[in-house]
């Protein structure tokens, strides 16, 4: 039996012991009273009746152990020329004291605190602040607009925002303040206090009696001892896109989380404490959250922030530049990231070999990563390239090559095997397993690990519909794919409106709630077309009102702009086509899935449901002329 077979096959069967052997890597300041609650089945908890703090296992227990001195964190902005470092004991220091600024603004145990901030080092400040105080923090994206900051304001409720002026993209700055000032005209629920962070490359103005100076704020606090919490609390909510515009509010738990962190960081990723690791994603998504951020400063290692992007800022080369300056051993980062450098520099003359000497391996998640991409970065980098397959619901990876156990023989199109913890299956439509290699629903065997969603943020029903209903005893992942004869896992397409865009999930069914509030817009539809870039980009099919004369260009470029100001420039969507009709099955279904063939110049046949197939060769036709569909 290999390292791996024995090691997944000890915590399929007997998971309890498993956890509780990984959880004596975490300090409690009281231990559980069982590992795994299952007496509320499906509903399971991890570590009942611990009680311990994140914050402390990220920091203080760092500090008092003796690494004290060495580098927790460090922000390298090529974006600003910024880099700046810092020790375990300073960050424990500052967050200590925004703690102190929070429980001054009345923050207490089990409040909201909403962190909307770009990727500076007050980001993961603001994140740890809130852990310490056993605050829960949501973290919202920086790409996202003003009303779907409204929407999570009124789910998570906050008691207080921490923002900062501005974010900084290339060629632009974003004006944050204002983007926060409207959510918060919007929401109905509404935060005492904003503490904003004043960047100089542009200043906000601050509303007298609700929004304090970060920096003044926090040179004034006292700091905040870490509050001691139940495991089961939660942590953090993190939304993210379901098919609907109402985004599903998911919730981390504090000790499934840090257990299982731990243990990744050294079983996955294959990194010892006191290394350097680099996640370049950004805080606002899971990967942020738990590798930019907890992994792995739970994990006692150095963290990477990178205010930046993989082209641009200023080259192709950029990566191997923050490779080599702080010394990275493994870096993870998305697919997308990986086709835009290719697109740069093909012929990978921008690296220097030395300077990526240092660099054991490259993780990729957050979407499918092609074999053409993965086969360029083995070429370039010499060093294993490992898909990994996971979703902000779980928290961490449920496949990957273990890098820290065994690293298995590659096989492209696959992020490998099942993690330790995780039991994936194939299921058809009539909840039977299928045999290897045929396509069905990827699912997850309950009871998922730790540090996977316990539930929706005030919403156990809606989490039960969406994940446990359809398979019972299993989590539905929303992917569909196959094993293969030797258990390798193929990840090949979501079984619902969830789109992948350079890395970024997003919901087909929100963009149309979008624009088909557009007042002459009859119906609509969006599909995710393949983007050698981004891997998907979306695209809008609009059918009008009868009777609306106005100029089809004007109204495509409004639909375009309706969903950048309620969505964001993070959906990417930059084309909206008039059609006549949507094509679509006699009961009233659209078929989306056969206009994303039509687009993708994809093989379809007409399927049988259909109520004119004349539509689609007019359908092909609209796309061709807006350089679609071979066009
Ligand atoms: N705040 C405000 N706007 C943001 C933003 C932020 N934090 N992040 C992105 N945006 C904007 C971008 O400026 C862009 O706006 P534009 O339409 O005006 O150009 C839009 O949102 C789309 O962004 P993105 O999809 O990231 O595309 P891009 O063209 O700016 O960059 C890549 C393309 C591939 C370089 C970029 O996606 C990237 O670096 N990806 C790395 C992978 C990653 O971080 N994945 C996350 C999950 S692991
Ligand atoms: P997110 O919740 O934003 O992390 O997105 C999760 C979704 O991204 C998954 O459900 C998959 O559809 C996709 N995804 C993530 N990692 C991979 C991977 N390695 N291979 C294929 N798809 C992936």
């Amino acid at each position: 039996m290999s390292a791996y077979d024995d090691i997944h096959a000890r915590s399929l069967s007997d998971p309890e012991a498993f956890w509780a052997e990984a959880a004596e890597g975490i300090h409690w300041e009281r231990r559980w009273d069982r590992v795994l609650d299952d007496s509320r089945a499906p509903f399971y908890r991890w570590f009942p009746g611990a009680v311990t703090n994140t914050c402390y296992n990220a920091l203080d227990r760092h500090v008092e152990g003796g690494r004290a001195d060495q580098l927790a964190l460090i922000y390298d902005s090529p974006i600003t020329g910024a880099i700046e470092r810092f020790t375990y004991r300073e960050l424990r220091d500052r967050v200590a004291r925004v703690a102190g600024v929070l429980a001054e603004a009345g923050v207490e145990k089990g409040d909201r605190i909403l962190v909307y901030m770009p990727m500076v080092p007050e980001a993961v400040i603001a994140m740890l602040a809130c852990a310490r105080l056993g605050a829960v923090h949501s973290v919202v994206f920086g790409g996202f607009a003003a009303s779907e900051l409204a929407v999570r304001i009124d789910d998570a409720t906050p008691k207080v925002v921490l923002s900062a002026s501005c974010g900084i993209e290339p060629g632009r700055i974003v004006a944050y303040k204002p983007l926060l000032d409207e959510a918060i005209e919007i929401a109905t629920h509404k935060p005492a206090h904003c503490v904003i962070l004043q960047r100089p490359q542009l200043e906000a103005d601050l509303v007298e009696g609700r929004d304090l100076d970060w920096a003044d704020a926090e040179a004034s606090a006292e700091p905040h001892p870490c509050v001691w919490v139940e495991a089961t609390d939660p942590l953090y909510i993190l939304y993210t896109s379901g098919t609907t515009g109402q985004p599903k509010g998911i919730v981390r738990d504090n000790g499934g989380h840090l257990v299982a962190l731990n243990w990744s960081m050294r079983n996955v990723y294959g990194v010892e404490p006191g290394e350097v690791y680099w996640a370049a994603s950004d805080v606002g998504w899971v990967v942020g959250h738990s590798y930019i951020v907890y992994a792995p400063l739970i994990h006692g290692n150095t963290t990477v922030l990178f205010e930046g992007k993989p082209v641009g800022t200023p080259d192709a080369a950029v990566y191997w530049r923050v490779i080599a300056e702080h010394d990275v051993k493994v870096l993870f980062t998305a697919p997308t990231a990986f086709r835009a450098i290719k697109r740069e520099d093909p012929a990978g003359e921008l690296i220097q070999p030395e300077q990526i000497a240092g660099l054991r391996a490259l993780f990729l998640a957050g979407e499918r990563a092609d074999p053409d991409t993965v086969q360029w970065a083995e070429e370039q980098l010499g060093v294993p390239v490992i898909d990994h397959w996971w979703q902000t619901e779980t928290g961490w990876p449920m496949c990957a090559n273990p890098a820290g156990i065994e690293l298995m023989p590659v096989k492209h199109g696959s992020p490998t095997k099942a993690v330790p913890g995780w039991d994936i299956r194939v299921l058809d439509d009539a909840l039977n397993e299928v045999a290897a290699g045929d396509i069905g629903a990827l699912v997850a065997k309950l009871p998922l690990p730790p540090g996977s969603l316990p539930t929706l943020w005030q919403a156990e029903e809606r989490y039960r519909e969406a994940y446990l209903e359809e398979f019972p005893g299993y989590y539905k992942t929303g992917d569909a794919g196959y094993i293969d004869e030797d258990g390798y896992v193929y990840v090949m397409t979501r079984t619902d409106d969830v789109i992948n865009v350079a890395g970024h999930r997003l919901s087909t069914g929100q963009m149309e709630e979008v624009l088909a509030a557009h007042p002459d817009v009859a119906e609509c539809a969006v599909v995710g077309v393949a983007d050698d870039l981004k891997g998907q980009t979306p695209l809008g099919l609009l059918v009008l009102n009868a009777g609306v004369e106005r100029d089809n260009a004007v109204i495509e470029g409004e639909a375009v702009r309706l969903v950048r100001e309620q969505i964001g420039p993070v959906a990417s969507f930059k084309t909206a086509i008039v059609v006549g009709r949507l094509p679509k099955t006699r009961s009233g279904k659209i078929l989306r899935g056969t206009v994303q063939k039509i687009a993708d110049c994809e093989e379809y046949s007409t399927p049988p449901t259909i109520d004119d197939p004349a539509i689609l060769p007019e359908i092909a036709e609209a796309l061709r002329s807006a350089g679609y569909a071979g066009g």
